[in-house]
């Protein structure tokens, strides 16, 4: 068992959930089978998460672009999500978790929206950890939106050049509504960000593995958390 300190815990993790679609083509099954083995590792990983102490957990579930794959792939992602949502609401709500959700979420289905909405509003009470569901999200939307929201405010005198800060900006990108990730994760191989929390993500520490998402253990989890507490951060200041 890796061992982990719990005074130098990452705050924020996010979670770029990559792979379900080599794990599933590997064992010869449609992609929509990655997705469902991807989604019991959700569950996995949120109960970790929660019992470990982590305030807060993004989990990047659906891009922007994820909106150009074939239909039936996306389909099937909303009905497993859909079916995640119904069948966490228990786990969710009975250990003080806040649910929450981030991206272009007027273009999610209207039963998926009905469900998701619904636990939020539910949970919003909930402290001991957010749990945030990257849903039809792009980092350069969300920073693309906060310039147009920016810029409307200003145009009617409500917002002076000057103030528009890097706080400024930052207090109207819903992702970091729970601050800047300390640490992200990306599973399936790939070293890249694929436009998640490009706002956030300034200092955050990278941890890339190459397990793909549905064999991601708790084990996994606990390594990142590892490598991360063996890190100094610098935050391009220089440490005595
Ligand atoms: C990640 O797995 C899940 C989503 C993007 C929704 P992929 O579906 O991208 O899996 P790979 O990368 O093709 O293996
Ligand atoms: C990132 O994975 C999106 C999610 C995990 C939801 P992708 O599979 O969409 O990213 P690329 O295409 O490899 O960059
Ligand atoms: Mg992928």
């Amino acid at each position: 068992m890796t061992l982990i300190d719990a005074r130098n815990m990452p705050r924020h993790v996010g979670i770029i959930m990559d792979g379900n679609g080599r794990w599933a083509e590997r064992r010869a099954e449609p992609r929509s089978e990655g997705h469902r083995a991807g989604s019991r590792s959700v569950r996995r990983i949120v109960r970790l998460a929660r019992r470990i102490g982590i305030e807060a957990l993004t989990l990047y579930a659906f891009s922007f672009q994820n909106w150009a794959r074939p239909e039936d792939e996306v389909s099937a992602l909303m009905v497993l999500l859909q079916e995640y949502l119904f069948s966490e609401r228990d786990e969710i709500l009975g250990n003080g978790i806040r649910l929450a959700a981030v991206g272009e979420l007027d273009q999610m289905p209207q039963e998926v929206r009905h469900v998701l909405d619904a636990l939020c509003s539910e949970s919003a009470a909930n402290a001991k950890m957010t749990l945030t569901l990257a849903l039809s999200y792009g980092g350069q939307e969300e920073i693309a939106s906060a310039a147009r929201a920016i810029a409307k405010d200003h145009a009617v005198g409500r917002l002076r050049l000057e103030d528009i800060t890097v706080d400024e900006l930052s207090s109207r990108i819903p992702s970091q509504r729970v601050g800047s990730p300390d640490l992200i994760i990306r599973t399936g191989g790939e070293t890249r960000l694929s436009n998640f929390l490009l706002f956030g993500s300034a200092y955050a520490e990278l941890f890339f593995s190459d397990r793909l998402w549905p064999e991601f253990t708790e084990e996994d989890l606990f390594t990142a958390i590892e490598s991360y507490q063996r890190r100094e951060r610098r935050f391009g200041q220089v440490v005595a």
